[in-house]
């Protein structure tokens, strides 16, 4: 049976589950989740502990020397990603909405981390090509309809072995059901564009919304 945000209840009884038999968030991430909920409108974009956890790991296991967000919101998974540098690594994330600035910030100025972490304020479209270098994890979690173009964007600035991460790529399940809203429709066309593209090879997690894995060939 689905409950009315079109999740399956089972899948919500397991979620619940995998966060009570997960490792829990720091003070830091705690007190950050908080302060998202009460004061953002839409606090159910960030990533949260369980797959705060799981980005968290990744990072640990990748000790990537650059990372790159595309969609901070309050910041949730930024620091999560960001406790997988090595002391001469950086993390850029981009944010549109300015108002989000002062949270971001907040949490970021807590982060033994801090000194490695660039906060971008702007559109992503013309923010990444701004800045300079490769990277080796890069997360895409920002407007759905330009996810093809973020993509085009940073392929190929991915090194080999380096992997690139797309989140709400399941699309509350929509994308096998009947929808046909655009946002839908975009999100079918960039998992089918990653599946067709011959520089990388992936795997679709049915974490929280759907993450999308793909490792640069
Ligand atoms: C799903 S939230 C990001 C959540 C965050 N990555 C996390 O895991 O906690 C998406 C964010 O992308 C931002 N955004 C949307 N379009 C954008 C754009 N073109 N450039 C930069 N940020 C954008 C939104 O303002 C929103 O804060």
């Amino acid at each position: 049976m689905e409950n009315r945000t079109g999740r399956n209840d089972l899948f919500a009884l397991l979620n619940t589950y995998c966060d009570q038999h997960s490792t829990p968030p720091s003070d830091i991430l705690y007190q950050l989740e908080r302060e998202t909920y009460l004061k953002t409108l839409a606090p159910q974009m960030m990533s949260g502990p369980l797959q705060g956890q799981f980005l968290r790991f990744l990072s640990l296991w990748m000790q990537p020397k650059r990372i790159l967000e595309v969609g901070t919101f309050t910041g949730y998974a930024s620091l999560c990603l960001a406790d997988g540098l090595p002391d001469n690594g950086e993390l850029h994330t981009i944010e549109a909405n300015v108002e989000l600035e002062y949270l971001i910030r907040k949490y970021f100025n807590q982060s033994p981390k801090k000194d490695q972490l660039h906060l971008h304020i702007g559109n992503a479209i013309t923010i990444i090509p701004s800045i300079p270098g490769m990277f080796d994890l890069i997360f895409l979690d920002a407007g759905k309809l330009d996810y093809a173009n973020y993509f085009d964007l940073v392929i190929d600035r991915i090194n080999p072995g380096g992997c690139l991460l797309a989140d709400n790529v399941l699309w509350s399940g929509k994308v096998v059901k009947n929808a046909s809203d655009n946002d839908t429709e975009s999100m079918r066309a960039f998992n089918r564009k990653i599946s067709e593209d011959p520089r990388v090879e992936q795997v679709i997690l049915p974490i929280r919304d759907g993450l999308l894995m793909a490792r640069k060939i």
